[in-house]
């Protein structure tokens, strides 16, 4: 559950985040979508607490940052973040990677998940040695691997074509059907259709 009440945050004498009230409800996906420059990626920073609002109220499950004491270990347990742009070690095989984030019990899952996601024969291969769409979903594999209550997007299907990009919003439907609450920033239309709901913004406000 996330709760936000009149965001507002500004760089410098711009206001990228100018009023956004906003609940996402336990297992929901919500789509953000909005043109370029419209606030999507600093809109999520805020709501995943990597970027602290100028003003404005925010609560994740029920409680406000303040509150969380140990931020790092609230982010830990609560929530997974895909970014536009992932970083993997390039040393390590993609289930290396994958393996590295994992909870103890979760890592039997890395097979299957890095399958459902169609890297499941390249598992074995550096993150160095692969395409740059290939170490999205490992990217994305990584994110998801804990199941975290809350996961959010930035653009992850930026460099996947249709039929990956497919894969990754078929995942990320059934992990919102398992009970994860998900918040995923995209321009494509399409694959904003699959999620609950879709917001839209436009110059830092919700249109
Ligand atoms: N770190 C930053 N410093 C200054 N301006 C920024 C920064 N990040 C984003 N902006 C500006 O804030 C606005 C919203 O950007 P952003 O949140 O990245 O939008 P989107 O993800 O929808 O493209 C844009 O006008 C952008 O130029
Ligand atoms: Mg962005």
């Amino acid at each position: 559950m996330i709760e936000a009440k009149n965001l507002i945050h500004f760089y410098g004498q711009e206001r990228a985040i100018d009023g956004i009230s906003l609940r996402v409800a336990p297992g929901e996906f919500v789509a953000l979508t909005g043109e370029s420059g419209s606030g999507k990626s600093t809109l999520l920073a805020i709501l995943s607490t990597l970027l602290r609002p100028d003003s404005g109220e925010l609560r994740i499950e029920g409680k406000a940052p303040e509150a969380w004491g140990d931020l790092n270990r609230f982010r830990r347990r609560y929530i997974g973040f895909v970014f536009q742009f992932h970083y993997l070690i390039p040393y390590l095989s993609i289930a290396e990677n994958v393996a590295l984030a994992a909870d103890r019990e979760r890592r039997q899952e890395i097979p299957a998940l890095l399958a459902r996601l169609g890297i499941g024969e390249i598992a074995r291969k550096k993150a160095d040695e692969i395409s740059g769409g290939q170490r999205q979903r490992a990217a994305i594999a990584r994110a998801v691997v804990n199941r975290p209550r809350i996961l959010f997007a930035d653009e992850p299907t930026g460099n996947l074509d249709s039929k990956n990009s497919e894969k990754v919003f078929d995942l990320f439907r059934s992990i919102a059907d398992e009970g994860t609450t998900l918040v995923v920033a995209t321009h494509d239309r399409r694959l904003a259709e699959r999620a609950d709901r879709i917001i839209d913004i436009k110059d830092g406000r919700l249109v």
